[in-house]
């Protein structure tokens, strides 16, 4: 029969079967009378062993290479592993240039040097591991949703709106335009673009489904070469009906960001123990101490004064108006001994068209929310939305985006109902839970700006 690695070594009863396997090598050692090798086929963070005779055949087997093994599955004598598969006969699937391979046998590779081989990285253990976290995340995360009553949405890739309203666009255009066809541009002359949110759309389907998400690819046109910005990202996005308090949509945020947390504890424990072990000593802690306490909450004015009390020297001076930076989310999560924190009711004029105002005065403020996690900053964007049709209908007026949005003002005409919603990057968050320094290291195949290899 054949087996994965992982099914492999979780046989334990003891009895011997005989099972053929398939994987690529991760270590070899030949002595005289045995040859040793790891083989893992992406099953398990854990490697099987395999004892072989190191006849001719099996001369060519080096790290790296493809190889198949039938042979007898038995206990093993040695305290590390409870099995080891006894080779019977060794096929070398496809060989492998040790000198030209990039990885290296019992070496420590950089993030930074794996990240030149995106083709090959997912071979390395670390890597290898990630990419289960994320499978296996993804799944919690739409299990969360099946369980608490939402229906998944597919939101447009391409779009004509600008969600947010910042410009960070990327437009969509057919790469076979010619000239004498008459110059087609962009979207067979009609402008579009990749979504930065599928929020609208969200929107558009909470006036008849009264909890919904979607979770998928998001495009920003942003320039940054920051640990935290990709130009593709996924994100995890819900929507809410019949609700007018942002407590709500906060409840959902935690309860969706420790409900995920908690499943990969269960779900791939050795995954998560590995980067706790060998990517960021303590993170097993930290996730604990996230996972028990309750998430602070703030008020962007109180945020604004705790900054300007800091002893700290900011690079940006932190006012009332501005927009937070990366720099004070840190300080603001150091500040609540590292227990997230939800920071409410920023000033109006930061945030959208869609948000909710709050009518509140000369610091005029609304109903807007971000989660600030530790090592991170900002992790969820959510808000209000505006169900106002004629506070709505100024705004869009102030903002010179009436026509564009008339579809979304008429949302509010026909049974609209108070909703609100949020985002929450999915990079940033396995950064967060796995203390991932660089986004490029979460994603399998990162695009950010001049970077768009294979
Ligand atoms: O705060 P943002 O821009 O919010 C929205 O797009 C809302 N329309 C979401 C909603 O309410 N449905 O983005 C949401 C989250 C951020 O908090 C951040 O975690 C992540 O998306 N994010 C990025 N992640 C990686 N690279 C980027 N360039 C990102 N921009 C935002
Ligand atoms: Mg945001």
């Amino acid at each position: 029969i054949r087996m994965s690695v992982r099914d492999a070594l979780a046989k334990t009863d003891g009895s011997s079967t005989v099972i053929k396997l398939q994987g690529w090598v991760r270590s070899v050692r030949a002595q005289k009378e045995v040859l040793f090798l790891h083989i893992n086929d992406g099953s398990s963070v854990e490697n099987l062993q395999i004892v072989a005779e190191p006849d001719l055949k099996n001369s060519g087997v080096s790290f790296g290479s493809s190889v198949e093994v039938q042979g007898i599955l038995v206990k093993s004598l040695h305290k590390k592993q409870n099995v080891e598969l006894k080779a019977e006969d060794l096929r070398i699937i496809g060989p492998c240039d040790s000198v030209d391979f990039p990885f290296k046998l019992k070496e420590r590779h950089s993030p930074e040097y794996v990240r030149q081989f995106p083709h090959l990285r997912c071979r390395t253990p670390t890597f290898s591991s990630l990419l289960r976290i994320r499978s296996e995340a993804t799944a919690a995360i739409q299990e969360f949703f099946k369980t608490n009553g939402y229906t998944h949405i597919h939101t447009p890739i391409i779009t004509s709106n600008d969600c947010e309203g910042a410009g960070e666009l990327f437009q969509v255009e057919a790469a076979n335009k010619s000239p004498a066809a008459g110059e087609q541009t962009s979207f067979f002359d009609v402008p579009a673009f990749l979504t930065v949110s599928g929020q609208l759309h969200l929107e558009v389907m909470s006036g008849a489904f009264s909890r919904v998400f979607t979770f998928g690819p998001t495009f920003r046109a942003e320039n940054s070469q920051s640990r935290r910005h990709l130009a593709e990202f996924y994100m995890v996005e819900a929507e809410i009906s019949f609700t007018e308090s942002l407590e709500d949509i906060m409840q959902v945020m935690e309860s969706l960001f420790k409900t995920t947390t908690t499943a990969l504890l269960t779900q791939c424990p050795e995954d998560i123990n590995f980067f706790s072990k060998y990517v960021s000593p303590g993170q097993k802690e930290l996730l604990e101490k996230l996972l028990q306490n309750k998430f602070t909450v703030m008020s962007y004015t109180e945020a604004i004064n705790v900054l300007q009390k800091a002893k700290c020297p900011f690079h940006y001076k932190p006012e009332w108006g501005c927009d937070l930076q990366t720099e004070h989310e840190k300080y603001l999560v150091k500040h609540c001994r590292d227990i997230p924190v939800f920071v409410i009711n920023y000033p109006l004029e930061l945030k959208p068209f869609y948000a909710r105002d709050n009518e509140d005065g000369p610091q005029h403020t609304a109903a807007a929310v971000d989660l600030l996690v530790p090592g991170i900053g900002e992790l969820f964007g959510g808000s209000l939305r505006e169900e106002r049709p004629y506070i709505l209908q100024q705004r869009l007026d102030r903002l010179g985006l009436r026509d564009t949005y008339q579809w979304y003002l008429d949302l509010r005409q026909f049974g609209s109902v108070p909703h609100g919603g949020f985002g929450m990057g999915f990079e940033r968050y396995l950064q967060c839970i796995l203390g991932v320094e660089n986004i490029k290291d979460v994603i399998p195949f990162p695009r950010f700006s001049h970077s768009c290899l294979l």
